[in-house]
């Protein structure tokens, strides 16, 4: 089976990198990313690539090379479905926040609205591919609203999960450890229609890369990996405070275990907590679907990694506040980024928002620099939260364009993101402006310490003890 035309329902971080990837690599082959949001496809079609609505390192390049040619972003939703032999659901499935399965559960009602949409306007036979992660046996839904419309347009659904990370998401594309396509072995229409989308990733990718599974593995390896992920993160994270209470350092211990070949050394890293779309999203929705087995040791089991990680970012906010002598009511803390991880400008569930929340609700002044993130953002993500009114939030946190002006007269500053520029500040500049003693937070592991020292300044970062500026150090009253 040849595939001229694909349509990829969501351009969001997901959908419009991987389509811009399979545009440019399947130059035979028309790729339209659609989305109800208007905005967002404008952007995607700006003139000038660098206005693209996703940050991503190299997504700009690949998207001037194939925009026009045979990479198309519209809003006309239906059109794109009618022309495409295979179909795209690249959505947004976040969690719940009503209802049965409040707060765990993955919100299907996009992924619902799609396949109803499709199953309105297709003519002809279509695959359709589950691209956003989704619940295990969620395909067996898409099917049955699919094959109820009576119009004899058959529908094979196959399981393709994405594993980009963002930041890395065009070299992911390119060079993935594997592609994951689940699909109905079973029967010749189900293998037809795998072997078509084994064909897309093909001209690109060897094929002992590309994994073919049925459905259930396909849905289930998506949420696995993501767990998996972020339990490693947690579990680092939990020796992190065993580390800061012993004298041991969490970085040489990570080093040490990373060299077994058995553990590996990715996803080691301690930090002020892991955040992103996916995370807490996968796990929350795993721990339900356990719970809806039956199964409360395994959802107990998985709960855990989230409530380490909840634990990461107040531990790290309290920290703050008792090393600023237990307030820090009316003092300014300088953020130094608010993005989940560098590279990106995706804030969702970032940590630097919780921690943000709780400063404020300690009455502290917060200012925030990120090289990345909107203001607007910044604001959307606090005010989400519910903590106080809008107005609060503004009158409390301000975002400031430039690194050395958010860090003027602070009392602290606290490393939120490993953004690199961070590392190549003039840190003798930033101490001289700031209050003294000038406390630095490192919730990335990222700065020199030592070197921060030396200047003056009191350092604290995740997993190592916390040094004293040496004058203070003698100052029995000032230790903490
Ligand atoms: C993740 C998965 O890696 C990816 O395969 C999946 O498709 C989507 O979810 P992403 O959320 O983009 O990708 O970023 P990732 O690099 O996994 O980082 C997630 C969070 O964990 C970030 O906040 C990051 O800073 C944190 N992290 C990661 C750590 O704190 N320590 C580490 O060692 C690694
Ligand atoms: P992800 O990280 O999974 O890509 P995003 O939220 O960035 O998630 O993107 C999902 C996109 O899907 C959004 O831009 C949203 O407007 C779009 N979307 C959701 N439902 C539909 C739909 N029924 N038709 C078209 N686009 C949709």
């Amino acid at each position: 089976m040849k595939i001229k035309n694909i349509c990829c329902i969501g351009a969001g971080y997901v959908g419009g990198p991987t389509m811009a990837v399979i545009a440019q690599k399947c130059p035979e082959i028309n790729v339209t990313v659609v989305d109800l949001n208007e905005k967002r496809i404008a952007a995607w079609n700006d003139d000038n690539v660098e206005n693209i609505p996703i940050y991503e390192p190299g997504l700009s390049e690949v998207v001037k090379d194939a925009r026009g040619r045979n990479l198309f972003f519209s809003t006309d939703v239906d059109a794109a479905i009618d022309k495409a032999e295979m179909i795209f659901i690249s959505v947004n499935t976040p969690t719940k926040t009503y209802g049965i399965g409040k707060g765990m559960a993955a919100d299907l009602k996009w992924i619902e609205l799609c396949a109803r949409q499709i199953a309105r306007v297709a003519t002809t036979d279509k695959i359709v591919i589950e691209k956003s992660t989704l619940p295990v046996r969620t395909a067996a839904a898409l099917k049955d609203i699919l094959d109820h419309t009576g119009n004899g347009v058959k529908y094979q659904i196959l399981s393709n999960p994405e594993f980009l990370a963002e930041g890395t998401a065009v070299e992911d594309l390119h060079a993935p450890d594997r592609v994951l396509i689940g699909g109905d072995r079973e029967t010749a229409e189900g293998k037809t229609a795998m072997q078509a989308l084994v064909d897309v990733y093909a001209h690109w990718l060897p094929k002992e890369r590309i994994l073919t599974t049925n459905v259930w593995s396909s849905e289930l390896s998506k949420l696995t990996a993501n767990a998996f992920l972020a339990q490693r993160v947690s579990s680092i994270n939990a020796m992190s405070e065993l580390c800061e209470h012993t004298g041991a350092d969490v970085n040489e211990i990570s080093k040490a275990i990373g060299m077994d070949s058995r553990i590996g050394s990715k996803f080691l890293k301690a930090s002020v907590g892991f955040g992103g779309s996916c995370f807490q999203k996968d796990i929350l929705n795993l721990v339900y679907i356990a719970k809806s087995f039956g199964l409360n040791e395994v959802a107990d089991y998985w709960e855990q990694v989230i409530i380490m990680n909840d634990y990461q970012k107040r531990r790290f906010a309290a920290n703050i506040v008792k090393t600023l002598f237990n307030t820090v009511s009316g003092k300014k803390i300088a953020f130094l980024g608010w993005a989940f991880k560098k590279d990106t400008n995706d804030t969702r569930e970032s940590a630097a928002i919780y921690v943000a929340d709780y400063l404020l609700n300690e009455q502290a002044e917060v200012e925030v620099y990120d090289p990345k993130v909107t203001e607007e953002q910044i604001y959307a993500d606090l005010d989400y939260l519910g903590s106080r009114s809008e107005e609060e939030n503004r009158r409390l946190l301000k975002v400031i364009k430039d690194p050395y002006e958010v860090c003027k007269e602070a009392h602290g500053i606290a490393v939120l993101t490993e953004w690199d520029e961070f590392k190549t500040y003039d840190w003798q500049r930033i101490y001289d402006c700031m209050l003294k003693p000038a406390f630095v937070f490192d919730g990335r592991n990222l700065l020199d310490l030592q070197k921060l020292a030396k200047i003056g300044f009191s350092t604290a970062a995740v997993g190592r003890p916390i040094v004293l500026q040496e004058k203070m150090a003698e100052e029995p009253s000032l230790a903490i």
